[in-house]
């Protein structure tokens, strides 16, 4: 079969997988001519671009949007910054997500997760995606420093900033509308909380105190670290949480071992974000000429990295293509490597791992309505953004 990939082909969006693998075998460093840019599927290849400072830059953006669509150069924050500027500015937050800080919180989440779930249990049907989505932005709001109220204000932004038409590739008008009147709640926000600060230990806390190189974070960068934060933190964990009772549904054997040992669940969660890794389309600029499976990739052109498929590549993986809930990973990529991996890890396993120990504690039997499953493919994300589950209610 000839290889063609793009990653607005819409044909591969409910399975890349198969292009996937053909790319990796065929077409290591795969060369997408209308974009003028490089798609890389191997997991080695990735982990190693990841690492390498000097041929790959995030300062042009992450995105598809920003690689090979955007004129304008992406915002002035972390996500999109390269050494030493970086570690500066991401440092001004890491602190509040490291392990050892995230463990202190549990029992906060689950009080969070178990009063969202409560009601539900009581009308015999929930959506695990939802019942997840309440829950992070919950948790991110309280990390941010903003009332839930206006976290739920921004989703919905983000939700209508997201909408895609089919066949046209990027942002629609009505995404570019949904960013500029975020652009413009955020910065009341922000304004309102320069003068009443929020708690002590909050995002907005440190960004409005922040003096980097002698300079302040403008009100635009801190507009898009909050916007940046929101997505970030309510985005992946439900898609994988939702993947993850899909696929323990799709694997009855796994599930009845789950079922018994509770201790198995934080498996399944590292399953699921490997087995249907949900960040879709990231990548970097090349900032040097790099030789990679005898192309050169140049200087100036974009490169993917194709999470997705290197989560599955069987030059890593024993039966990649096996969904394996005992898997022991040597190394994990589903969560990046390098300079940019990713922030909340410790946030998305301890969200993923209550949130799934509360439903199959209060819900030990349960069948998944096949029929309201979604599945969405797009610039940032894939996976099941609806994941309906029947029970007998309480
Ligand atoms: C299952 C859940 C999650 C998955 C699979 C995931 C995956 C990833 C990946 C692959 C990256 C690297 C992106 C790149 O290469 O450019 C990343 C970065 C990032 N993630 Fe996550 N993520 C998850 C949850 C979260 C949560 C809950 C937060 C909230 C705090 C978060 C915040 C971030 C941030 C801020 C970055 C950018 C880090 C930087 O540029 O230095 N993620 N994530």
């Amino acid at each position: 079969m000839t290889l063609r990939y793009s990653p607005y082909d819409e044909s591969l969006w409910s399975d890349p997988w198969p292009v996937y693998k053909q790319m990796q075998a065929e077409a290591p460093a795969y060369y997408i001519e209308d974009l003028d840019c490089w798609a890389l599927t191997r997991f080695e290849d990735i982990w190693q671009a990841s690492m390498d400072r000097q041929s790959f830059t995030a300062s042009h953006g992450t995105s598809p949007d920003a690689l090979f669509l955007a004129s304008e150069p992406p915002p002035h924050v972390f996500l999109f910054m390269d050494p030493p500027d970086h570690g500066k500015h991401r440092g001004l937050i890491a602190r509040s997500y490291l392990k050892d800080k995230i463990a202190l919180i549990e029992d906060h989440v689950r009080r969070v997760v178990r009063k969202l779930l409560e009601p539900m249990l009581e009308q015999g049907e929930l959506d695990v995606y939802a019942l997840s989505s309440r829950t992070a932005l919950d948790l991110i709001a309280a990390f941010i420093g903003l009332e839930l109220e206006e976290v739920l204000q921004i989703r919905g932004y983000i939700n209508r900033f997201y909408q895609r038409e089919s066949g046209v590739p990027g942002t629609t008008e009505a995404g570019v509308r949904a960013f500029t009147e975020a652009h413009g709640y955020i910065l009341r926000l922000i304004d309102k909380y320069r003068r009443r600060p929020p708690a002590e230990h909050s995002h907005i806390v440190s960004w409005l105190g922040a003096e980097i190189d002698g300079q302040r974070l403008s009100d635009d960068q801190i507009f898009f670290s909050v916007f940046a934060m929101v997505i970030t933190g309510s985005d992946t964990v439900p898609l994988t949480t939702a993947s993850s009772i899909y696929y323990l549904d799709k694997h009855p054997d796994q599930f009845a071992i789950v079922r018994d040992d509770h201790a198995l669940i934080a498996g399944v969660f590292e399953e699921a974000a490997r087995y249907d890794q949900p960040t879709n389309l990231l990548g970097r600029r090349i900032a040097q000429d790099v030789e990679l499976h005898g192309q050169v990739m140049r200087e100036g052109q974009s490169v993917l990295f194709l999470y997705a498929a290197a989560c599955r590549d069987d030059r890593e993986f024993d039966a990649a293509d096996k969904f394996d809930i005992t898997r022991k990973q040597r190394r994990n990529l589903s969560f990046g490597t390098g300079l940019h991996f990713c922030l909340g890890q410790h946030l998305a396993r301890l969200e993923g791992r209550v949130i799934l120990e509360e439903l199959i504690a209060s819900i030990p039997e349960f069948e998944v309505e096949q029929g309201g499953c979604k599945r969405i493919f797009g610039e940032f994300l894939q996976g099941y953004a609806a994941m309906p589950i029947l029970f007998r209610p309480r």
